[in-house]
């Protein structure tokens, strides 16, 4: 039997520098696909897994954050007075409740382990999930979903992975494979951002873990590594041998949303698949696909 995945991390400590000069002010992680800001698309997909609490990894800037899970009064009360009550029940239904959300501060951008690790008081000794909010994925059942289920009858640490074209392994943690079938595949090692010559395969993990609370002592240690910065994928690394670690290709479609063209398919592919939006907007994108 393994213990119940209950925990979540959100990282939103990044700077977003790929996204200036729209994330001077403003958080990356409030960006919005067609109307919805991708860290509530994140925060949705952790509670449909059955995640019950929430810890946010913030930094200087990122209040708007935590307003957005806040109630709003004035709103409110406006949009009771203009006849839009539809409006706020909608918002009550996704809204966390009391105390469901816990906020700590990464205070400097050291990278992604630094980030999780700045959420460990908060995890204690249980297995949690990490969910990065600018990797969106589409799917029928949630992505974190089809993780836990998973990790539900291999234990250990699972994360989710995808094929990625071969020049592009310097982009992300790749996966040194011991076997698979497929779908489900066993890790012996993990490379982050390998130079495609040097890369041991082309799956790539995506922003979507289950791990085991080991990997909190391996990132005791602040070790730095690419870029500088303390990554997770080194922590995990530690990890392999000492309990099962699975890569799971999920069924659906991710699109990288800290990335102006991932963004931009985002919005294009979540309008499509709306029933208010998708005829206006296939009208739309036919006219731009006339050749010029
Ligand atoms: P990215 O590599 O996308 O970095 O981080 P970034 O700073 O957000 O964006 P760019 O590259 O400058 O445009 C991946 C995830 O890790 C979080 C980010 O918020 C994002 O969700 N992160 C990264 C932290 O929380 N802290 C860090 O120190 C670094």
């Amino acid at each position: 039997m393994t213990q119940r995945v209950r925990k979540a991390i959100f990282p939103v400590g990044g700077l977003g520098t790929r996204f200036l000069p729209a994330t001077r002010a403003m958080p990356k992680e409030m960006l919005p696909v067609v109307d919805k800001p991708l860290i509530q698309y994140a925060v949705e997909e952790a509670r449909a897994s059955g995640i019950e609490e929430l810890v946010f990894v913030t930094g200087r800037g990122k209040h708007a954050i935590e307003d957005h899970f806040d109630i709003s009064y004035e709103l409110d009360q406006t949009l009771v007075e203009r006849g839009k009550s539809a409006l706020l029940d909608e918002t009550k239904a996704w809204l966390p409740t009391p105390g469901q959300i816990a906020y700590t501060r990464q205070m400097q951008p050291l990278g992604l382990g630094h980030a999780v690790w700045c959420a460990r008081e908060f995890v204690g000794n249980e297995p949690f999930a990490i969910l990065l909010a600018d990797d969106l994925v589409m799917s029928k059942t949630p992505c974190l979903r089809q993780l836990i289920d998973v990790h539900e009858k291999t234990g250990g640490n699972v994360v989710a992975v995808m094929d990625v074209p071969k020049e592009h392994t310097n982009r992300y943690g790749i996966l040194d494979l011991e076997s698979d079938d497929g779908r489900l595949a066993s890790i012996k090692g993990l490379v982050e951002k390998p130079a495609p010559e040097k890369a041991p395969s082309t799956l790539s993990i995506i922003g979507r873990y289950v791990l085991l609370p080991e990997v909190f002592g391996q990132l005791d240690r602040q070790e730095k590594g690419a870029g500088g910065e303390i990554q997770l994928t080194d922590a995990m690394a530690k990890l392999i041998g000492k309990a099962p670690f699975h890569g799971l290709r999920f069924e659906g479609r991710r699109f990288d949303c800290g990335d102006k063209v991932g963004f931009l398919e985002a919005n294009i592919a979540f309008a499509l698949d709306r029933d208010d939006l998708g005829e206006a907007v296939r009208d739309v994108l036919a006219q731009y696909a006339r050749p010029r």
